[in-house]
């Protein structure tokens, strides 16, 4: 079964039974500090749908489902193992406080066996339920629920795996069987579903150790996991029972095509093979692990550029780098210098119909343009950083020099273990990591200056203008240019306004037209401004544009641009001052000559630095 038919089906078997299908969330994480432990990127299904899953009511009901794009650093050194992934997706569906353990397990365990599901077969299906500990009780019910149901389709149950016996159901504890996104937000109790993908065991029934050992050497593989939300967590305490108990699910795609088209690890699958053949074509050294670190990364390398990440040396910026950077190493390995942006083509054209903007408009050659030079830009640091390395590679590095390998040469601290692993040297990671975090520290607060400092005098009726037509052409270059753009920072004097903002390739004359006629059409429109002042988590559901990662305060002022909220042209996290109308930025009344004439006019759009585009503009 291809996989794309794994996902409509899935997708369609729980919407015939209520389920509102939604669209993935960008892979970028909100900013849900206070509600849950942020990450830098959806990790899991459940991620954007934290909100929810703790109450608040969703604009599109109680039974949802979807297939969220996910990307996981944490088992970056597993990648090129059978089974891990940092790119994957996870289909899920989702109760909001609606349906519970008993139809959770029911339709998973249909979606899996049954002909209108992937019809596996029942008897190599093995599942496990929560053992119990101080914060939950051993999870009887669902155990019940679950022998109920093979009983039912005749499928052997056997003993109580708890006192030795052989059978099909086992009790683990919490590292197993409990789910949470971290020390803040839901959780609960979980049960799962393994499946004997090779039929080592023939469909019998096994014993707690047998499974557990299965579990490991990885014979039984996880496939599905719904997660009973049932409590939440405050700094890493249970600190209540939800009122309405939610269902979190989640089953891996790559997992299920895996097992479906009857291959033992993911890169065989019909979602990664093409890229590793792609990449075995153009490979003069063939090494199967580095093949798969090229295909995974530079597949997580696609997905994030168009969800609006750029390399960078702090946060999200600097996963990717280190994705593209680790890509390149590989690549050379395998002696396919020069030849990613093949990869990067292919993946784009296997997934424009699924998750449309990896190959849009805007972003198929912006993909590929970012991904060429942030190799350019590392086979150059590479260089000088390796005979830097050289130097120091006589000894152990410190935390300092493996610090200044980083900043000054590009080197990621990865780069710099793997170098040292092949000299049997060490390097000071702990040190390392203190650097690097005053480093970001610093780095936060001076972007935050720049920023501030970047309104000038706010009494100035010209700065004030100038303020609100920034917010319209935010807006704008979204609609001309996609999601892919995010604020860079902004500086406004009483002459023009400068907007920086992540953008690979050159804006095309006929981008800047359209820029522009959007911003004086909005001006023509004589759109109210207006300001709302909300909690900050309110103010998040609304969408207002804002600085992911930034800290803002409990209580967020929003400008809006258009009669209300919901329906507004612009929206953003914003302290303003802004004009009361739009129709002011054509210019102020009684100025001879001038009177509504003023016309928005982009003067110059140039780079500012690597995939950070800066526009001034002006309005006259
Ligand atoms: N949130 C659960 C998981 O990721 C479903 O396994």
């Amino acid at each position: 079964m291809h996989s794309s038919d794994i996902r409509s089906r899935f997708l369609a078997f729980f919407a015939k039974r209520g389920h509102v299908i939604i669209q993935s969330a960008s892979l970028v994480t909100a900013d849900e500090k206070g509600i849950t432990n942020p990450t830098l990127f959806n990790t899991a299904g459940m991620q954007p749908l934290i909100p929810y899953l703790l109450g608040k009511a969703h604009p599109q009901g109680t039974r949802l489902v979807d297939s969220q794009k996910c990307v996981r650093t944490v088992d970056i050194d597993d990648v090129g193992d059978r089974t891990h992934a940092t790119f994957f997706e996870m289909l899920g569906n989702w109760s909001l406080g609606d349906y519970f353990k008993k139809e959770a397990i029911l339709w998973s365990y249909e979606f899996l066996t049954s002909e209108e599901g992937l019809g596996l077969n029942p008897n190599q299906l093995y599942v496990t339920v929560f053992e119990g500990d101080k914060n939950a009780s051993k999870d009887e019910e669902v155990a019940n629920i679950w022998k109920n149901i093979f009983t039912k389709n005749n499928i052997e149950v056997g003993g109580d795996t708890t006192k030795g016996d052989k059978g099909r159901i086992f009790y683990l504890p919490a590292k197993n069987n409990w789910w949470e996104a971290g020390d803040n937000g839901p959780c609960g109790p979980d049960s799962e579903m393994f499946y004997d993908f090779g039929n080592a065991f023939k469909g019998t029934l096994l014993t707690h150790t047998d499974f557990v050992n299965a579990d490991d050497t990885r014979v039984v593989l996880e496939v599905w996991n719904d997660v009973f939300m049932q409590y939440e967590k405050k700094d890493g305490k249970i600190i209540r029972t939800l009122p309405k108990p939610s269902v979190d699910t989640g089953a891996g795609l790559e997992r299920l095509a895996m097992t479906l088209q009857g291959v033992d690890n993911i890169y065989d699958t019909d979602l990664l093979k093409s890229a590793m053949d792609k990449i075995k074509e153009l490979s003069k050294n063939w090494e199967l692990i580095s093949a798969r670190i090229v295909a995974d990364h530079i597949k997580a390398s696609v997905f994030l550029i168009a969800d609006g990440v750029i390399p960078s040396n702090t946060d999200r910026g600097y996963v990717l780098r280190k994705l593209i950077r680790r890509a390149v190493r590989h690549s050379d390995k395998l002696g396919m210098q020069g030849d990613i942006a093949e990869v990067v083509d292919l993946i784009q054209q296997q997934y424009a119909s699924v998750y449309t903007n990896v190959a849009d408009a805007q972003n198929k050659l912006r993909i590929q343009s970012v991904i060429q030079e942030e190799e350019y830009k590392f086979r150059i640091t590479l260089a000088h950083g390796l005979k830097e390395f050289a130097k120091l590679a006589t000894k152990d590095i410190s935390g300092h020099d493996a610090f200044a390998l980083f900043s000054s040469y590009g080197f990621p601290l990865e780069l710099t273990v793997e170098l040292s692993k092949e000299r049997s040297i060490k390097v000071d990671i702990t040190a390392f990591e203190v650097e690097f975090k005053k480093h970001q520290d610093l780095s936060r607060v001076g972007a935050e200056q720049k920023f501030k400092g970047g309104l000038a005098d706010m009494q100035d009726p010209m700065v004030i203008r100038y303020h609100t037509a920034t917010h319209l052409l935010h807006q704008a270059l979204h609609d001309v240019l996609g999601d892919g753009v995010g604020q860079k920072g902004s500086n406004i004097t009483a002459e023009r306004l400068r907007f920086d903002f992540s953008w690979g390739t050159k804006m095309t004359d006929e981008q800047k037209k359209k820029v522009e006629d959007i911003v004086n059409e909005k001006i023509a429109q004589a759109l109210p401004v207006n300001q709302v002042i909300m909690k900050k988590d309110e103010a998040e559901k609304t969408g207002a544009r804002h600085f992911f990662g930034e800290k803002y305060g409990e209580d967020i002022s929003i400008y809006f641009i258009g009669n209300d909220i919901n329906s507004a042209y612009s929206k953003e996290f914003c302290g303003g001052p802004h004009v009361k109308n739009t129709s002011e930025l054509a210019g102020p009344e009684g100025m001879p000559g001038h009177a509504g004439k003023w016309k928005f006019k982009i003067q110059k759009e140039e780079a500012s630095s690597h995939g950070v585009r800066r526009i001034k503009a002006v309005l006259v």
